[in-house]
Order: C-alpha cells, then structure tokens, then sequence
C-alpha cells in the first residue's frame, strides 16, 4: 500500500497518542474469573486483616457481568485481629481486593483510577477505594472512604499527622455514584490528587514526596473501627462495577 505524507503523519500520531495512555486494568475485570485473576489477589496485600471488625474471606468475593460485590457478614467464633499492638474483635468476615499491579508516579506521568460504587454510609460500615504505600508508610490516598456517618472522605497523607481531607455529604447511598481519581506528576517529587464524584472535582490534594514511590490499590469494605460500632447485623453489600486504571506514565 502506498501511503501519503499526510497518511504517514497520522499514523505517528495515533503511535504517540497510544503510548501516552495505557489501560493497566480494563472495565472488563470483574467479568469473569480468568479477567480477575488477571489483574486482582484476594485479601489486603498483608492478609486478612487490618484496623477494623472485618476479617477477609475470598468467599465474601463475587464478580461477573463488570461488577464486583464484597459481602460482610456478621459471624461469632472468630480469634481477634490485631493492630498496632492492639487485639481487635472480629464481628464479620468480609470482601478485599487487591491489584497485582503497583501504581507509581513516574516523569511527566500518573493514572485515573476510576470507577462507579455502591456504598453505605451506615454505622459500622467502611467501604473503601484506596491507595497505599508498598514500601513504608506513607504515600496514602483514600480515593473515597464512606465512615459511617452519611459522609464520604478524601483524603491524602503526608504523614499521620500531617493530612489533607475532605469530607462531603454523600448523596443516595442506594444508588451508583461515579468516583475518578488523578494523580500526575508535578516536579518529580510531589503529585498531586484531583478527586471527582459525579463528574465533579471536589478537591485538589498534594502528595509530598508521593513522586516513583509504588502504592497498592484496594477496594474493601471492613467493617466498625473508625466507622463505629456496633455495625449491622444484616448483610452489608458494596457493589463496584466498571472500574478502570489508565496509565499516563512515560
Ligand atoms: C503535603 O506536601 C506537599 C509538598 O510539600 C504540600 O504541597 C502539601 O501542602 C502538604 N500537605 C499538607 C496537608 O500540608
């Protein structure tokens, strides 16, 4: 085939346009268990459990048809967790995901993470869609974080104590609500964090020193500590489906 300049001109820049952005993980994989097990573990990165009365089960895991549902289910009989030096009571086991891939900001470069959940804000429940250090502690970006108390959060640490949140009213947590997050790059030593819910920038955040630092991405839903208790005694679902990761790292 015989191309033009101009033909040839096009094509180099749909070539540069695909480098740009690549999918990490598709809207595809919650569609079966062969799309999961390509992009998702079981479980947090460390295990079953973290800072709250949820214990991680692979059975409270469900996918199909673009979407995953995590299940927290009251249960009794459960040896405590523990946190921070502290024994936690185990009330529930429950669902969390992890991304085999690792997220790190690289020159010029970051990723939207984006996604459409369903969560409760109810007492006792704390879904979460997060971001967290692999190595150390932090980078931590809670890309949303429903606590219980009819709110949702967005948050990112520097450190403990030094943190930017915001927390806005969450509205109908029956109903599907699209969260994006972006994260670039700003001077190859902080990124910055913008947080969308409902097609709406909420908040622009910083991350100090989050620049080529590798995070994990989560999505679970533990149950009382910081959310309060007691929780539910009713099933608690959280639903997320057609979630995505775009790369626009160099
Ligand atoms: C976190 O660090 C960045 C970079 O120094 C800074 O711009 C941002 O304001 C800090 N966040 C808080 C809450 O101080």
């Amino acid at each position: 085939m015989h191309l033009s300049g101009t033909s040839l001109l096009l094509l180099a820049a749909a070539a540069s346009c695909a480098d740009a952005v690549r999918t990490i993980i598709p809207k595809t994989s919650f569609n079966s268990q062969a799309d999961f097990d390509a992009d998702w573990n079981y479980n947090y990165p460390w295990g079953t459990d973290h800072n709250g009365g949820a214990r991680m089960d692979r059975g409270q895991v469900k996918f199909g048809d673009g979407m995953v549902t995590l299940t927290a289910k009251k249960v009794t009989g459960q040896k405590d967790a523990s946190h921070g030096g502290q024994a936690i009571k185990i009330n529930y086991l429950s669902g969390a995901i992890a991304a085999k891939e690792h997220f790190t900001v690289g020159k010029g470069g970051g990723y939207d993470f984006s996604g459409e959940f369903k969560a409760t804000t109810t007492k006792g429940t704390w879904p979460a869609f997060w971001l967290t250090a692999v190595e150390g502690w932090p980078p931590e970006i809670d890309m949303a974080e429903w606590k219980g108390s009819g709110k949702i959060s967005f948050n990112t640490f520097n450190t403990s104590s030094v943190l930017s949140w915001k927390d806005v009213t969450y509205p109908s947590p029956g109903d599907f609500h699209s969260i994006k997050t972006e994260v670039r790059d700003i001077n190859q030593r902080d990124v910055s964090v913008k947080f969308y819910m409902d097609g709406q920038l909420v908040t622009t955040q910083v991350g100090g020193n989050f620049y080529g630092k590798a995070m994990y991405l989560i999505i679970n839903l533990q149950m009382e500590g910081s959310s309060g208790s007691p929780g539910p005694t009713a099933d608690t679902l959280y639903q997320v489906r057609n979630l995505e990761v775009l790369s626009y790292n160099p």
